[in-house]
């Protein structure tokens, strides 16, 4: 082939080598650029992004936020408009113009909640490639601080009251937005995952409940500070401001002034993503994996739509949540968490949903990170990233995590992708087949287990499966969020990456490498399938990275790369 064609098989590129370089890497034939960056404005009279400062709390407000990660790609007559989570902040970097990286006052501590939330932006194609619209009418942020609704079984419940909000129906805001979701109907759902670092107590010697305790609420906040400033965030003052968290949250796009609704009933847990697929009978599924060591992986069926109604978003307010078990005859079933099953009431069932998934023997999984449904079958993958617990301890309050089934390494490391095809190809089916598409590991440094499957070799090793979607054509991209040392156990790894795999061969290749320290997170298509959009979260997390530019500050962003021949990609 000339210099720069790409490879005309199935996949459209030759497989990369690993690095460790501060950039992008991708295939010859491709190049990327980039689309918008942490701190950049999305209104013109907003200042750019100044190294120097980072910011303020005004200016975060009404900036691209921190650390991007699960978004989603809209159209609607000819307008584009994407959606992206900004999970949380990198707080060393975020303050990094302070002495010891510290919060100096209360802005810096309102610019790092600002940080947080969702980024709603116009795009449009141009010449060179795609940009955001400042300043469309379209663009949004959503922060810790937006009213939102409370839907589904639990609002209302005495578990969701606060001074602030002595119904329990409206909430406020939404943090620690991890993957992501959207609907037939042309909505966002976005995941609050961990949602628990951001709460503290002001009392001495408080301690949480039990129920607090199994979702990781403590006395102390990871770093941010929040209560400092909102003291919603005290638990010692407003005890069930936790039970506000913890759900996915539904947004429109194209509607600006609307209220995003926390939808209950898809239950409460450390959400990553939520994969919608509709059933021949109008019912929506939805898949969740619950990201902590040790938990377990979700199914919501919701009930069959009123008779002539039109999918929408009351397909998310009612039905049925599951969690599954695996057997190690690689079949498994889903229990329904109802009442009769769990002893508690359909709300207490959305909140405390890791207690009624532990009450009806559900598997503990090895972190269940996103979960991708087939575009042409019904088969359903998810990432389970790594356990460095698996064998050892349960998490707080939790199940026993015995090795077997689909966590079959103690203390693994590399992580594995699982899958399961759903009895009679129906996603309603309580029943599935599983295997293991792929077992991470380094068949260079060890043999037996921690070499990884077939499918795994010396070209295509990484560790930490985490995001992961299928595009149109069926193929299957893999993203990592996993250790970036290249030695020991990691070695020849390089950074964190892309890659792409063929579900039908096992094949799997390397795609992309993200800059040092970062992790490859978030993916989305333009409606022509010529540009991929990729997350690039926390480069420099350790201080060794200045990606994206020579400014100094590494800066989490989202990248668009295309073909140097304009091809479609897929
Ligand atoms: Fe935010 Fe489980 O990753
Ligand atoms: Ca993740
Ligand atoms: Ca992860
Ligand atoms: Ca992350």
């Amino acid at each position: 082939r000339p210099a720069g064609a790409v490879a005309a098989d199935r996949f459209g590129f030759d497989a990369i080598a690993a690095n460790t370089l501060d950039t992008v890497t991708v295939p010859e034939g491709y190049e990327w650029k980039m689309l918008v960056s942490w701190g950049d404005p999305l209104w013109s009279d907003v200042p750019a992004f100044d190294p120097a400062t980072r910011g303020t709390a005004e200016s975060q407000a009404r900036a691209f936020g921190d650390n991007n990660d699960g978004m989603a790609l809209f159209e609607r007559d000819g307008t584009t408009v994407i959606a992206v989570n900004n999970e949380y902040t990198n707080r060393d970097i975020i303050w990094g113009n302070r002495p010891e990286g510290k919060p100096a006052d209360a802005d810096d501590l309102r610019k790092g909640m600002m940080a947080h939330g969702v980024s709603v932006m116009e795009i449009r194609a141009g010449d060179e490639g795609w940009s955001v619209i400042q300043d469309s009418p379209l663009n949004r942020r959503i922060t810790p601080m937006t009213d939102m609704t409370l839907t589904g079984p639990a609002a209302g419940h005495e578990l969701l009251r606060t001074a602030a909000d002595p119904e329990g129906t409206t909430a406020r805001g939404t943090w620690n937005n991890c993957g992501n979701g959207r609907t037939p109907w042309g909505t966002y759902l976005t995941c609050e995952e961990n949602f628990n670092g951001y709460f503290s107590a002001s009392q001495d010697g408080f301690e949480p409940v039990a129920e607090l305790k199994r979702y990781g609420i403590s006395d102390k906040d990871w770093g941010y500070g929040w209560a400092a400033i909102d003291a919603r965030f005290d638990v010692s003052q407003e005890p069930n401001e936790p039970n506000r968290a913890g759900y996915v949250v539904e947004v429109d796009p194209f509607d600006p002034q609307s209220t995003p609704r926390k939808l209950t009933a898809l239950g409460r847990f450390k959400h990553e993503n939520a994969e919608l697929v509709m059933t021949g009978d109008g019912r929506a599924v939805v898949y969740m994996g619950d990201d902590e060591r040790g938990e377990f992986l979700y199914r919501f069926v919701s009930d069959p739509p009123e008779a002539g109604a039109k999918a929408g978003p009351a397909l998310l307010e009612k039905g049925t949540l599951y969690a599954a078990r695996f057997t190690d005859d690689q079949t498994g079933r889903w229990l329904p968490l109802t009442p009769e099953t769990t002893g508690m009431t359909e709300a207490e069932i959305c909140i405390h949903t890791r207690q009624a998934a532990s009450s009806v023997g559900a598997t503990t999984m090895d972190r269940p990170e996103w979960v991708a449904s087939h575009p042409e079958r019904a088969e359903v993958y998810v990432a389970l990233t790594n356990n460095k617990n698996r064998g050892l301890k349960p998490n707080a309050g939790g199940d026993e995590t015995p090795v077997g089934g689909p966590n079959p390494r103690e203390a693994n490391v590399y992580g594995q992708i699982l899958r399961w095809r759903p009895a009679d190809e129906d996603h309603t089916s309580d029943e599935f087949a599983w295997d293991l598409f792929a077992l991470a590991g380094n068949p260079e440094v060890h043999d037996g287990p921690k070499a990884g499957s077939d499918n795994i070799n010396a070209g295509n090793m990484f560790n930490s499966p985490d995001g992961m979607s299928f595009d149109r054509r069926g193929m299957l991209w893999i993203q990592t969020d996993g250790k970036y040392s290249n030695e020991g156990d990691f070695a020849g790894m390089g950074n964190n990456q892309m890659l792409v795999g063929d579900t039908t061969t096992g094949e799997i290749r390397r795609f992309l490498v993200g800059p040092r320290e970062c992790e490859v997170t978030g993916m989305m298509w333009a409606p022509d399938g010529k540009t991929v959009f990729v997350g690039i979260q926390h480069p420099g997390e350790d201080g060794n990275s200045a990606f994206p530019g020579t400014q100094g500050v590494p800066r989490s962003g989202i990248v668009a790369v295309r073909r140097t021949d304009g091809a479609q990609i897929a």
